[in-house]
This record gives structure tokens, sequence and C-alpha cells, in this order.
């Protein structure tokens, strides 16, 4: 019922904006019909109230269970072995060979073996249904985890669930009106926003060292052409083949949203997307599968997509996701503001006003503006200083335990630290809707001619409540 509430938002949204005129300058009622088209918001159930700062009793020790032991998942199941005050109870995959892989990590790390789950599409509902677990950590394909994460929260489990935890809008406002609910958190487990540049940077920008901070980019091109046999039954290349949109946004929109102050201020109203044909997937089916043309060209997702956000505030986003070009990785990430300019890929840099900097940085700061980067030696004298006060505690454990160079670890790290101080999570449920919208809004905007679609509210009117985002400590 929900989703065809919302297909008919979306149609009625559609037949007036293709009423609009190609004139500049529209009339009055012209520009009424241009809105963007609106997807359904719905109204939250009387009762229930929001989840923003939410935080849970404390936990003494977290009693963690693992679902999805994949390429993903036994790499979380090893951190966790690492993060003081855990306790592996359970674990759970289609396949008991990868169950009894992770109990392997257990062993290893002197651990005692937790309760093994397997054998069946179901299984994973009798480790949520135990009694004796605080949070259920799922790493399975992108079409278990919405249901998933609200059947845990239904059990009364606090959820982190991988990129992205949600697919569709329906799915999306399902784990938002559990996690209100039943007052669980529901945190994405977004690792870049950890990376050491990413977190390094939102530190300067929170300092405003960039001055306002107007427009932020990020990305995830990646080409998966060595990965694309190794996921459990094809499920990530049958997913790209069915949608059109940017179905992996998560890497690039959270070190931006974060950096925008995104449901902490400001909030992004619309967005219009658009993509290029897909060319390199086709052709590897082709080539790799031996499939026919005709099939392998029946493929949805584009090659190259790109979506553009504007705020509240008047600032944008530019996001893009590519996993089949053959171009170097990238999550682009780069910032820009009023004073100054962040720069991830290829290489790291800073450009900034010299008004921006002081002698603590380097003495010719006077003779510096943003025209160019900085030095090396300035870079790194800035990334110095500006280090974020999660990377000076964890740095060093982090690079150790590993995981995408630390972020990984230290993602999972706080996750533990602020369920166990009863703090609020660095990623919240409004954060994970914002984040994961992307998938299906940017396919409604490309499947409508690249037309504007508003990013609904998930917050349902909240969304500058809390000013500035900001991480939690115990003291
Ligand atoms: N954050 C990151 O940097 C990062 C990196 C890689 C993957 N991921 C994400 O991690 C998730 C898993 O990806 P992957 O590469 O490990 O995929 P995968 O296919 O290797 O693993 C998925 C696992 O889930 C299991 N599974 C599927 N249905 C299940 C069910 N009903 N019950 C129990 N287990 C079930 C499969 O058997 C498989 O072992 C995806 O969401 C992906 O996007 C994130």
């Amino acid at each position: 019922m929900q989703k065809q509430l919302t297909t008919f938002a979306i149609l009625l949204a559609a037949i007036s904006l293709f009423s609009c005129t190609n004139g500049t300058q529209g009339t009055k009622e012209q520009d009424e019909k241009c809105q963007p088209i609106r997807t359904e918001v719905p109204e939250r159930p009387a009762g229930q109230k929001d989840v923003l700062g939410l935080a849970a009793p404390k936990l003494d020790a977290v009693r963690v269970g693992f679902i999805g032991l994949g390429m993903r998942g036994p790499g979380a199941v090893e951190r966790f072995t690492y993060i003081p005050g855990t306790k592996i109870v359970a674990l759970c995959d289609l396949h008991a060979d990868r169950v009894e892989r992770a109990q392997a990590i257990l062993d290893k790390a002197g651990l005692p073996r937790a309760a093994a789950y397997s054998g069946s599409e179901e299984a994973w509902k009798e480790l949520v249904e135990r009694d004796d677990l605080d949070l259920v950590y799922i790493a399975t394909d992108w079409k278990h985890h919405a249901e998933m994460m609200v059947y845990a929260m239904e059990q009364g489990k606090h959820v982190a669930c991988e990129v992205p935890a949600a697919m569709t809008l329906d799915e999306i406002w399902s784990v938002v009106n559990t996690a209100e609910k039943t007052q669980k958190h529901a945190m994405q487990l977004e690792n870049c926003v950890y990376d050491f540049f990413e977190l390094t940077t939102l530190n300067m920008a929170q300092q405003g060292l960039f001055g306002e901070v107007l427009h932020a980019e990020g990305a995830y091109i990646h080409n998966l052409r060595d990965f694309w046999d190794s996921y459990e039954g094809d499920w990530r290349m049958q997913y790209n083949k069915e949608f059109r949109g940017d179905v992996y946004a998560t890497h690039g929109m959270g070190p931006a949203a974060q950096v925008l102050d995104i449901h902490r201020g400001d909030k992004m109203n619309v967005l219009v997307s658009m993509d290029t044909r897909p060319v390199n997937i086709p052709e590897y089916l082709i080539e790799e599968r031996g499939m026919d043309r005709d099939s392998a060209y029946n493929f949805a997702n584009g090659q190259h997509t790109m979506t553009m956000i504007r705020t509240e505030k008047g600032k944008t986003i530019h996001i893009q996701h590519d996993v089949s070009s053959p171009r170097p990785y990238t999550r682009m990430y780069q910032v820009s503001g009023t004073k100054g300019f962040a720069n991830k890929y290829p290489n790291q840099g800073y450009a900034l006003e010299g008004e921006m900097l002081d002698e603590s940085v380097t003495p010719d700061h006077e003779n510096l503006n943003a025209h160019a980067y900085v030095s090396d030696e300035v870079r790194d004298a800035l990334m110095t200083k500006y280090k974020h006060r999660i990377h000076q505690e964890l740095e060093e454990k982090a690079k150790e335990v590993g995981g995408h160079g630390g972020m990984d670890f230290i993602m999972d790290y706080r996750l533990v630290y602020c369920l166990r101080n009863g703090l609020p999570l660095d990623m919240d449920v409004y954060d994970l809707a914002e984040w994961c919208s992307l998938a299906e809004l940017s396919r409604i905007s490309i499947e409508h001619n690249s037309a504007p679609v508003e990013v609904p509210d998930f917050t349902r009117g909240n969304w500058d409540r809390i000013q500035g985002f900001e991480h939690a400590f115990a003291d």
C-alpha cells in the first residue's frame, strides 16, 4: 500500500512537471508547476518520537551477533576481538563453512567459540531472537539489510548494518519508524567518515579553517571487475542490472554530509541526477560470462552516475558512482569554503587563504593564498595540528589492527565506545536514511529526464534542533 502511494505521488508530481515550458522566465503558474517531484513522507505514527541525540542505557559489555560472513563480515569479527568490552556471542551465515572460518578467528584470538547459525535463509532470525545479545551486526547483501535491521530492533537489539543499509524509500521509512518506535540505535557502518584525511578535514572545517563551507564532493569510483564473481549468488551484479541510479552513495555522502551539518542545522532539499549509458559491464558480461549481446546490454545501471544536491542553506553536494570504468580508485572528497579548499584524491592537499594560517603551521603564512596548494610540509603540519581527538586516541591501534588502513577499526571502536558509555552514536538513523535515499531518489530523477526530486526530511521537521555535527565523548 505504502509503495503504491509512493508511486502515485511520484506520478502526480511527474505529470505536473512535464507540463512545464522550456522558457527561461516562467510565469508564476509555470513556476508552481515546475516544483520538484515529491515522494510521500509518511506521518509519524502517534506515540512515536524521534531519535535525534538518542542515548541508550550504558552497556557494561557489548554482546554482539554477526550475520553475513562473506568477504566483508569476517574482518569485522576479527576487529571486535581487539575491542575491549565486547563479547562475540553468535555468528550466522547461509554457509556453515563461513561460520566455521569465523570461529577460527575467535580460536586464534583465544576467545570462546560463538553459537553458530547457518543452513537456511531464515537461520538469522534465531540469532536475532536470542536474549543475550545487545547488538546485531549485519554484513549481508543489500537486499537483506532493512528486513534484518527492522526485525533485530523489534527483538530489542541495537543494530549496525553495512552500507548501504537500505535500498528503497519504503525500506528507509520502515527502518526509521522502527528505530523511533523501539528507541534503539540503527547505525549504518559507514567507515569512510573515519578516514584520516576526512576526519582531519572535518576538524579543520569545524575550527573554521575553510571559512564557511559551501560545497562538498564525494564518490565511489572503483572498478569492481576483479570482484564481480565473488559476491554470494551474484547479488551485486544483479542489483546493478536491475536498478538505475547511485546504488552505492554512502562512501561519498557520509563525509560530505557531516562537514555540511546535514540534519544538524541544514538539510538536503532537492537533487538532480544524470548517468551515462553502461558499456564496460555489458562488455564484461559478454567476454567473461559468455552472455549474448542483447541480454548483456539489458542493463539498468549507468556506467557513470552523477548527482547534485542543494541544501536549505544554499549549499551544494556533488556525488558520483562508477564501478566499471578503467580508472584509479577515488572517493573524490573535496571541501570548498569561502576561505579554503581540501582535496583528497589523487593527492591530499589543502589550499587556504594566508589569514587562516598562523606561525604554528608556517612562518610564511602571510604570503600564502588559496590559489595554490600549500606545500607538503605545511599540509603535514596542518594535519598534525588538526588531528582529530578520535585519531589522537586511536590511530596507533587502528593502524595495527587495520581494515581499510584503520578506519574500519575506528568505526567499530566508536560504536562500542558510545554504546558502553550511553552516548549518542556518531551516525544516527537519519544519516542512514539521508545517505541511502540517493539510490531511489537519483533513479527517479534519471528516469524523469533528470528532473529535480525533493529529498524528504527524514527527521519530519526536526532537522535544525541539533546545531552542528559533533562526536560524543564520555568526559
Ligand atoms: N564499508 C566498506 O568498505 C565495504 C566493503 C565491502 C563490502 N561492504 C558491504 O558489506 C556487505 C557485504 O558485502 P560482501 O562483499 O561481504 O558480500 P558477500 O556476498 O561476500 O557476503 C555476503 C554474505 O552474506 C551471506 N548471506 C546472504 N543471505 C544471508 C542470510 N539470509 N542469512 C545469513 N547470511 C546470509 C552470504 O552467504 C555471504 O556470505 C555489503 O553491504 C557491501 O556493500 C562494505
